[in-house]
């Protein structure tokens, strides 16, 4: 794409956006080698099996107890030698059980999921790179520190959606959130959307249906409720998706609005849900917000939490603002806080 001409590149949009403080130089530096390593594992991505088996399991598990697949540590590698030509203290990943201490003196600190939705490596769907950085604190004892700090405190957050496009979500300083595309033809990232909103009426959720027995009883009110569309209490019909890659939802929701859950349930190891605060859920609230949405753990912010741990998993809610409010009004009525005679029979909207 020809300067001057055409739509912005990212490190010019950058290098114009940290208007000079040096945080944000160093936030900036970041985000491009994140960029410049999404552009190599975009490249991996889409050769697919004539790179290899990408999806093959390694037979061990990370922290989480997700199995690991060769392009989970491929991508983790990756982006850490990306970290490595930036000013990044420090880095937090899904794929090591420990931070990483890099640069101490340095500015920022860096927490990722190297590869989200890698269930979807071997078909054809979507998958992301999540990122988030923060200011690194000084005198933090111990690298824990930097990461123990609540979303709200993200210099910028976003992520690198492989799918039919290459492109980078992020949210930058106290900017709106940016939608950058990668130009195959020359290998680098154009402005593409500015500023997207979302909408704050959705007639879309995105859940994973089949944990419904194991969901808590305002949860399944809100999904029953929904599935009944024009006849029941919200009167009017909903359409459902789910990726199984929160990136690739999380993009539709900022597209095109809709509301994505993955609660807390009944499942041994479930009670917080299945998403990570530190890479999953606070780079994820942090653009959905600046694109007009919310993000909750069904009644609080995402982005106050302080995190307890580096690893620490909370039920999300994120997408359109009166859809996610919506859900937060189930969870503190107190008709479904336990299984009342009436429960299932009363709703929301029709006492
Ligand atoms: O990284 C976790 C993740 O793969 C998300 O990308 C996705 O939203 C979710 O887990 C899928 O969960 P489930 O296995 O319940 O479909
Ligand atoms: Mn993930």
């Amino acid at each position: 794409m020809p300067q001057g001409f055409g739509p912005e590149g990212l490190d010019t949009y950058l290098e114009r956006a940290s208007g000079g403080d040096h945080r944000l130089a160093a936030a900036a530096r970041a985000l491009c080698a994140i960029a410049a390593a999404g552009v190599e594992l975009s490249r991996v991505v889409g050769l697919g099996r004539l790179g290899g088996e990408l999806g093959a399991s390694l037979g061990r598990t990370n922290i989480d107890g997700d199995v690991q697949k060769e392009l989970d540590v491929r991508a983790n590698e990756l982006f850490v030698d990306a970290f490595r030509q930036a000013p990044v203290a420090a880095a937090v990943s899904e794929e090591m059980k420990e931070p990483l201490v890099l640069d101490p003196t340095a500015p920022i600190a860096v927490a990722m999921d190297p590869l989200d939705g890698s269930s979807n490596i071997d078909t054809n769907v979507s998958i992301g790179t999540i990122f988030s950085i923060l200011p690194a604190l000084a005198g933090a004892g111990g690298a824990e520190a930097h990461f123990l700090q609540p979303g709200r405190q993200q210099i910028a957050a976003g992520f690198v959606i492989y799918g039919p496009q290459t492109s980078i979500v992020f949210a930058f300083g106290c900017v709106d959130t940016q939608i950058f595309t990668l130009d195959q033809r020359d290998g680098k990232f154009y402005q593409a959307l500015a500023a997207p909103g979302i909408t704050r009426e959705c007639t879309e959720y995105a859940i994973n249906a089949s944990n419904h027995r194991h969901w808590e009883p305002p949860l399944r009110a809100f999904i029953d409720d929904c599935e009944q569309g024009v006849e029941g209490p919200l009167k009017r019909d909903f359409n459902m998706r789910w990726t199984g890659s929160l990136v690739a939802d999380a993009y539709r929701i900022i597209m095109r609005g809709g509301v994505f859950l993955y609660p807390g349930d009944e499942r041994p190891g479930y009670g917080q849900g299945r998403l990570r605060l530190l890479y999953e859920a606070n780079p994820v609230a942090l653009i959905i917000e600046r694109a007009g949405g919310s993000a909750t753990d069904c009644l609080r912010p995402i982005l106050d939490i302080v995190p307890p741990s580096i690893h620490a998993k909370v039920p999300l809610v994120f997408g359109s603002s009166d859809c996610v409010a919506l859900i937060a009004r189930y969870h503190s009525d107190p008709q479904f806080s336990d299984r009342a005679p009436l429960f299932g029979k009363r709703g929301l909207m029709r006492q």
